[in-house]
């Protein structure tokens, strides 16, 4: 947070109007602009856009989404809001994405008739490869809801269309501005879509369904009355939270392109270490490395990635993982069936993987401090 951020919520704050109003407009405006997207719709929260997006194409109890067991709950949890079965598939060993291979296996087999549609997640920023994503889509029919919560200003070549921002791909995308992503507004997200009538049944849910906003209706030429139209929920995005990512917006390439910075220096680093893996990025995308995800090569190693951890933490450096597979989880188990050993790719990246720290503000003396620990540890405890 800087000076702009803090200027921007001074101003939301006397202004008078806190709640979803004109700023929440504008940074709608300004994310639409960003990613090239005709509509664009701020929310409380990506979980509420991904709700929301698969609340708006009418999907229900019996139907069935193809998405990525290698994700945070949020891409998944929605789904039981609405009945929805999570049909997970498994990834891609390098870029830890869904599939395309492994999704046309699990429509041909003809068990999944009830698939209405693909949900792929971004991971970590590194767009899915959309060009067959969209082909399969074609091929059954089914809708594309893009999970892009770390993929706000990642991009793609794609066939005929060339390098495509994230956000103007599939029927719906769903970004989330959660304080520790791409950029932030502390909570938000936002939905585009290139379809109209699904823009504006989105606009009217995500506040209760009335067709006149507070804002609307308490201006000059504003009036009391509102109808219901639809089921609704409450989702908006207050002012104060928009005004924040309206001034991260401005700034959102400029914190990408210095962790882009940071993730080459770590790539650099720890290519020719054999007891590491670096992240593998394809050619032909814009990568906005919302995680850094290392791994370990077991065999070659005395200690397993959770040791490896612990010991980084006692240098001081903070890791997390990313992701637990959701079929390893309780919840998935109990409400779909899934078993530990179902999806072999996304476990074993999740037995080997952590996520060293990247972030704009992060100074080179603490990249280097980073790197020199790893490098440190895999050196001392190399079998
Ligand atoms: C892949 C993925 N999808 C969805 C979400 C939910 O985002 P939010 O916290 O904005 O609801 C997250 C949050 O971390 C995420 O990592």
């Amino acid at each position: 947070m800087g000076p702009e951020e803090e200027r921007e919520v001074v101003e939301t704050l006397r202004s008078g109007w806190i709640t979803t109003g004109p700023k929440a407009k504008q940074f709608e405006k300004e994310f639409a602009r960003y990613v090239g997207a005709r509509n664009a719709l701020a929310v409380a929260h990506c979980t509420g856009a991904l709700h929301l997006a698969l609340w708006a194409l009418g999907f229900g109890p019996g139907d069935e989404v193809i998405t990525t067991p290698f994700t945070f709950t949020a891409t998944a949890e929605v789904m039981g809001y609405l009945g929805i079965k999570p049909v997970f598939v498994d990834v891609d060993p390098g870029t830890f994405n869904l599939s395309p291979a492994r999704v046309e296996e699990a429509l041909e087999g003809g068990r999944h008739r009830r698939v209405r549609a693909l949900l792929p997640v971004h991971f970590a920023g590194h767009p899915c490869d959309m060009d067959r994503l969209l082909a399969i889509a074609r091929q059954y029919e089914l809708k594309i809801v893009e999970d892009a919560a770390h993929a706000a200003g990642a991009a793609r070549y794609l066939d005929g269309r060339g390098l495509t921002r994230i956000g103007t791909v599939g029927d719906l995308t769903c970004f989330s501005f959660y304080a520790t992503k791409n950029f932030t507004s502390a909570e938000g997200g936002m939905i585009t879509t290139a379809d109209d009538a699904l823009a504006e049944k989105i606009a009217v849910a995500s506040l209760h369904g009335m067709n006149k906003d507070a804002w609307k209706r308490y201006d000059t030429t504003g009036s009391w009355f509102y109808e219901i139209h639809d089921l609704g929920f409450k989702y908006n995005l207050s002012d104060v939270h928009a005004a924040i990512g309206l001034a991260q917006l401005r700034r959102a390439d400029q914190l990408m392109h210095r962790r882009a910075e940071i993730a080459n220096r770590y790539s650099s680093a720890f290519r020719a270490c054999e007891v590491l893996q670096i992240p593998y990025a394809e050619t032909g995308i814009e990568h906005p490395w919302h995680l850094y995800v290392l791994r370990l090569k077991p065999d070659l190693l005395r200690i397993g990635r959770g040791q490896f951890v612990e010991l980084l933490k006692e240098r001081g450096v903070g890791t997390s993982v990313h992701c637990i597979p959701l079929h390893t989880m309780h919840y998935y188990q109990r409400a779909y069936g899934y078993r530990n050993g179902d999806f072999p790719v996304a476990e074993d990246i999740y037995n080997r993987c952590f996520s060293l720290p990247i972030y704009a503000s992060m100074s080179d003396e603490d990249v280097a401090y980073v790197i020199e620990t790893v490098l440190s540890l895999a050196g001392e405890n190399r079998r």
